[in-house]
């Protein structure tokens, strides 16, 4: 698999999500898709300090991704994503020096190294002055336990204001961007249910390519939707742009999944676009398999065209 140079490491062109491991995907599976994703040559795997509360207390992403480290003693060979900045039941929201401190002992301890490859902040935190949160981060690097910082979920405005006083002030930049964003565009008429949720827009894409940032699409496979359109939330439109990847998909013979991380990955050769990064989630060896061959589909300028200004 090609990879990525991002800042002094080479990153798989896409991230696996772990974002269910231990919870409500079993260890097990959860083990199944890690070795099947490190086999096939991929090494960048994402996780947070909070995945996944909401089905139990929030540590069992990242206590699951260290127990397998810890048994498959490739620490070397993967590039390890963590979060901090969003509640788990009631603790841990916010950006505050002492917070990021402390949250991100924690993620060493559940993920059992020493250090975090890529640390993001979660999601924005308005009543932080950003010259703490900066810091705060940028003391966490020099001490060696992150290595690159990342923003999910920021504006633009946000992560440009917080570059600036990083450049003024000496302190670590933001170097990455994780944000909603996959092949269909999203209903414009009601917002998202979450306000931190917002679809990467036209101008984020300009803006990340303008700063040559990479951006990584969470939820990029919309639930599986292109595959099993029962599965495709009612947050997207189902409009031509359907219709024109599952064609293209039926005529190369290929996987809807797999065509738009096809895509995906060759979006940078556009004028406007940055690097993306698509990163996605399986509880299942096959399902993801399938989608990570997309990396692996030929697309020409044409088909590229084709399937961006559906
Ligand atoms: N920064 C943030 O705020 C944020 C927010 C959300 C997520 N994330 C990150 O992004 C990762 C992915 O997010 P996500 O789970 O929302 O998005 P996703 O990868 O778009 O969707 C995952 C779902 O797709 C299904 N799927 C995959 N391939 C399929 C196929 N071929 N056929 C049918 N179903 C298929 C999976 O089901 P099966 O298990 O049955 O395969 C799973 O339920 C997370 O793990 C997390 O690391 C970050």
């Amino acid at each position: 698999m090609k990879t990525i140079k991002f800042n002094d490491l080479q990153l798989s062109p896409v991230c696996l999500g772990a974002m269910n491991f231990g919870t409500t995907t079993s260890e097990a599976d959860a083990f199944n898709v890690l070795d099947a994703f490190i086999d096939a040559g991929g090494n960048f795997i994402d996780t947070s300090n909070n995945y996944a509360h909401w089905a139990g207390t929030g540590d069992e992403s990242e206590t699951c991704l260290g127990k397998w480290l810890a048994s498959r003693k490739i620490r070397d060979k993967v590039v390890i994503a963590t979060k901090v900045g969003f509640d788990r039941h009631g603790e841990g929201a916010g950006l505050k020096a002492a917070q990021i401190e402390y949250w991100c002992n924690e993620s060493l301890r559940k993920l059992g190294i020493d250090t975090i490859d890529l640390y993001y902040a979660h999601t924005d935190d308005a009543d932080t002055p950003q010259e703490e949160t900066m810091a705060a981060f940028d003391k966490l690097v020099k001490a060696g336990k992150v290595r690159y910082l990342g923003a999910s979920n920021y504006d633009t405005w946000r992560i440009a204001d917080a570059n600036a006083l990083a450049k003024e002030q000496h302190l670590t930049p933001f170097t990455i961007n994780q944000q909603r964003f996959t092949f269909l565009a999203e209903r414009t008429e009601k917002p998202p249910k979450y306000i931190f949720n917002e679809y990467t827009s036209r101008e984020r894409l300009r803006f990340l390519k303008n700063r040559n940032m990479p951006l990584v699409a969470y939820s990029s496979l919309a639930k599986g939707g292109y595959s099993d359109p029962n599965r495709l939330p009612s947050s997207y439109l189902f409009d031509d742009r359907w219709h024109v990847l599952q064609e293209m998909a039926k005529a190369k013979g290929v996987d809807p999944s797999a065509l738009v991380v096809a895509w995906m990955t060759n979006l940078h050769r556009l004028p406007a676009f940055p690097q993306v990064i698509p990163l996605f989630a399986s509880s299942s060896v096959e399902h993801f398999l399938s989608n990570l061959h997309g990396v692996d589909i030929p697309l020409s300028d044409e088909e590229m065209q084709t399937l961006t200004q559906a």
